[in-house]
């Protein structure tokens, strides 16, 4: 394919940054769909399907899903028709090696990278909730849910102190060096994410439209 894909767009980060509450604002105002390789492996593990049995044991204990997976994970999902104009990559790349297999199939045109330190990810893991029926995501502090969906709401089987440390230390050593990776390619934003989530928000959109 050698990169036929134009204008797609990163969401980088640490587990926790934000990537996922920041998603949907983009997809709104780019149109461009997002693909979210946590969310597919998540699917595939409730479905049973080789590709969630496989990835599964790695989930659950915080470390990355071997890249061959992942590649051609990403490389079917764009296949799909709406990937045609790029797309909103959430959580993907995350290793030097897939970054690498990505320029094959699609042009990156922005990368946005949400920083927050490793004390505040811990609290934001721990207390994040995930409604099933919408996917939205919520903070028992940060982001409360409304009294009608309290009792629907699930929390991640990795959302736990010692599965987080975990998925840091993978941050750190595997993926963090992408960020330079694509700053000398003149791609990367880096965005403040410790502010709220709308002032978070209107930053990445302003990076968005320069
Ligand atoms: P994945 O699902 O991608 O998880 P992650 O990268 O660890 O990211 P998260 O979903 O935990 O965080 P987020 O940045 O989306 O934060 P969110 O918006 O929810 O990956 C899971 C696993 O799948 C990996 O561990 C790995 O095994 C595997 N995997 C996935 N992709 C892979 C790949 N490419 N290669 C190999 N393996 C892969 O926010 C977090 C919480 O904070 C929420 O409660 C939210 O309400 C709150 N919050 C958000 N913004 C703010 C703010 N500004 N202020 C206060 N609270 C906030």
């Amino acid at each position: 394919m050698d990169g036929s894909i134009d204008g797609s767009i990163v969401l980088f980060g640490p587990p926790g940054a934000g990537k996922g509450t920041q998603a949907g604002r983009i997809v709104k105002l780019t149109g461009k769909p997002a693909v979210s390789t946590g969310d597919i492996l998540r699917a595939a593990v409730v479905a049973g399907t080789d590709l969630g049995m496989s990835a599964k044991g790695f989930m659950d204990v915080g470390e990355l899903v071997p890249d061959e997976v992942i590649i051609g994970l990403i490389a079917e999902r764009l296949e799909a028709d709406d990937a045609v104009r790029g797309v909103l990559f959430d959580g993907y790349p995350r290793t030097i090696a897939q970054a690498e297999s990505l320029e094959n199939v699609a042009k990156v045109s922005n990368v946005i990278s949400i920083e927050v330190p490793d004390d505040e990810i811990v609290e934001r893991i721990v207390g994040r909730r995930m409604d099933p029926e919408t996917g939205d995501i919520y903070h028992i502090k940060f982001k409360p849910a409304s009294n009608k969906i309290q009792s629907r709401l699930i929390q991640r089987k990795d959302d736990n102190e010692s599965t987080v440390r975990n998925r840091l230390a993978a941050y750190h050593v595997q993926t963090a060096p992408l960020a330079d990776w694509y700053d000398e390619r003149g791609l990367l934003s880096r965005v403040d994410g410790t502010r709220s989530i709308a002032d978070v928000g209107n930053d990445i959109a302003s990076k968005l439209s320069t």
